[in-house]
């Protein structure tokens, strides 16, 4: 096996290769002045097993043209099989057609990669596990929730309430209840398709006086979270944290948050940036060596 960082998760794929013991391939990337891509594998994949460690976090149309540059590479030069390791999977949230006249996004990524020649493909935490079934090769997604609920605990953060701001993503709030020990709960999030706001409520939620931790798939512009802490205050919570494995963190979402009494937000090496407290790549080269 043979691990590619690609150019947006340079450091977590030298990472894996570190932990699976497998050498890496480099790969040579500039842009063109006018925005175009060039990339190039720096080292031979002639029959070999290549995994390319891509996320498609922002901007995301960038970063999935140069993961389909990659997987292209590598069969060209004669990679005998070919797994993409995509944290962040770009375009999971549109997973059906909401509305006439849509698209399904994250069906044209699926088809784009396997037309440029993927095997197989692992992600972390995709929004909803049900997508992986619509590609045309092999997915499996993991989750960094119980590894993220681990941070809390070594900063002496036990029993705490876990939370997810809508039903949907309550087996994230039970799968780091297991590690947290205490409770766990969702709050009620509708959706307006037309305009993207969301209303939040709260049902039958007592958390009076306790530690709350606000688990999600992903944080974007921030507006569930402080939605949610906004919610929390309200019922008396002692202390709020939140945690996700995508932070994206657009349009001034950290701030937003911690303004609304979130004392820290902790994310993971799926993004790079100052909340990524936690490195995705114990996990991912397990699943590695599995194969
Ligand atoms: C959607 O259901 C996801 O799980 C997240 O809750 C959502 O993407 C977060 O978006 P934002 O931070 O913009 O509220």
């Amino acid at each position: 096996m043979k691990i590619v960082p690609g150019p947006a998760s340079r450091e977590l794929g030298e990472k894996i290769a570190a932990l699976v013991g497998a050498k890496t391939v480099p790969v040579a990337h500039k842009t063109f002045p006018d925005g175009e891509d060039y990339l190039k594998l720096a080292r031979s994949v002639q029959n070999e097993h290549v995994v390319i460690v891509q996320t498609t976090g922002l901007s995301q149309n960038t970063k999935l043209m140069q993961l389909a540059f990659m997987v292209d590479a590598a069969k060209r030069n004669g990679a005998n099989r070919i797994t993409a390791v995509v944290p962040y999977l770009a375009y999971a949230r549109q997973d059906k057609m909401f509305l006439e006249g849509e698209n399904i996004s994250i069906e044209t990524v699926g088809k784009m990669l396997a037309a440029s020649g993927l095997d197989e493909l692992i992600t972390v935490n995709i929004h909803q596990e049900n997508t992986l079934k619509s590609f045309p090769f092999p997915a499996r997604s993991l989750s960094a929730i119980p590894v993220i609920a681990e941070y809390f605990i070594k900063k002496n953060i036990q029993k705490a309430f876990a939370l997810s701001p809508d039903k949907g993503a309550l087996h994230i709030a039970a799968q780091a209840q297991e590690v947290l020990g205490g409770e766990c709960g969702h709050l009620e999030k509708q959706r307006d398709r037309y305009n993207g706001k969301t209303k939040q409520t709260s049902k039958n939620l007592n958390v009076k006086g306790k530690t709350v931790i606000i688990f999600d798939d992903i944080i974007s512009t921030g507006g569930t979270i402080v939605g949610a802490a906004k919610i929390l205050h309200n019922l008396g919570a002692s202390r709020v944290f939140t945690a996700c494995v995508h932070a994206l963190l657009v349009d001034g979402a950290e701030k937003k948050i911690l303004s609304a009494g979130v004392e820290e937000i902790v994310g993971t090496d799926s993004i790079l940036n100052n909340v990524n407290k936690v490195s995705l790549a114990p996990l991912i080269s397990n699943e590695l060596r599995t194969i």
